[in-house]
């Protein structure tokens, strides 16, 4: 990952290489209607500060509506299936340690976990009555359905 950042006019490019990987590994999945059932490890409040966090450092990339732009795609099936396998915590720590891209650790721990819960939340996850603190470790699968949140692109 930490070689990437040498050479930053190559994001662009690393960008459409990640999509392809995604797609590559996201294909032949079927089965994301029956994932998505159990609440996700993380508050409402941090989702509406998530929301924030996200628009101030992340959608120059990402798309105010996470539907990617010249960084991948952060929301629906596709992301979904990319880290299926993975962890809120896992999820958390790539975040936060590369992320904005090249400037991993920029933002507070509090910042990126409720950017965290956001970006889970954006994914069709449920909020539920524990704080993230970018530790628990709820399985991506089991939390997050991949079915976009329709009001996202109402938001700054
Ligand atoms: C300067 C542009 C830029 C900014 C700002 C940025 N990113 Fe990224 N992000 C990228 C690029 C480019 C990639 C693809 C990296 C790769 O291929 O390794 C990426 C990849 C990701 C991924 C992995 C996507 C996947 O499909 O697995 C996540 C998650 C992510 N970024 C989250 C964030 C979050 C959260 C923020 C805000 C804190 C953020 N990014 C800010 C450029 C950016």
């Amino acid at each position: 990952m930490r070689e990437k950042c040498v050479k930053k006019h190559a994001a662009r490019k690393s960008a459409g290489f990640a999509f392809v990987v995604a797609i590559i590994l996201g294909g032949g999945c079927g089965s994301a209607s029956a994932q998505g059932s159990a609440p996700g490890p993380f508050a409402p409040d941090q989702v509406d500060a998530g929301r924030k966090g996200f628009a101030e450092n992340c959608a120059e990339c990402h798309g105010k509506d996470l539907s990617g732009g010249t960084a991948p795609v952060l929301a629906g099936p596709e992301f979904v299936g990319r880290w299926k396998e993975k962890n809120t915590a896992e999820l958390y720590k790539f975040i936060q340690t590369t992320m904005p891209m090249c400037q991993g650790g920029v933002l507070g721990n509090r910042a990126y976990a409720d950017i965290v819960a956001f970006v889970l939340w954006a994914n069709g996850a449920q909020p539920g009555p524990d704080d993230f603190d970018g530790k628990a470790q709820a399985s991506i699968s089991a939390i997050a359905s991949g079915t976009v949140r329709p009001d996202l692109s109402k938001t700054r």
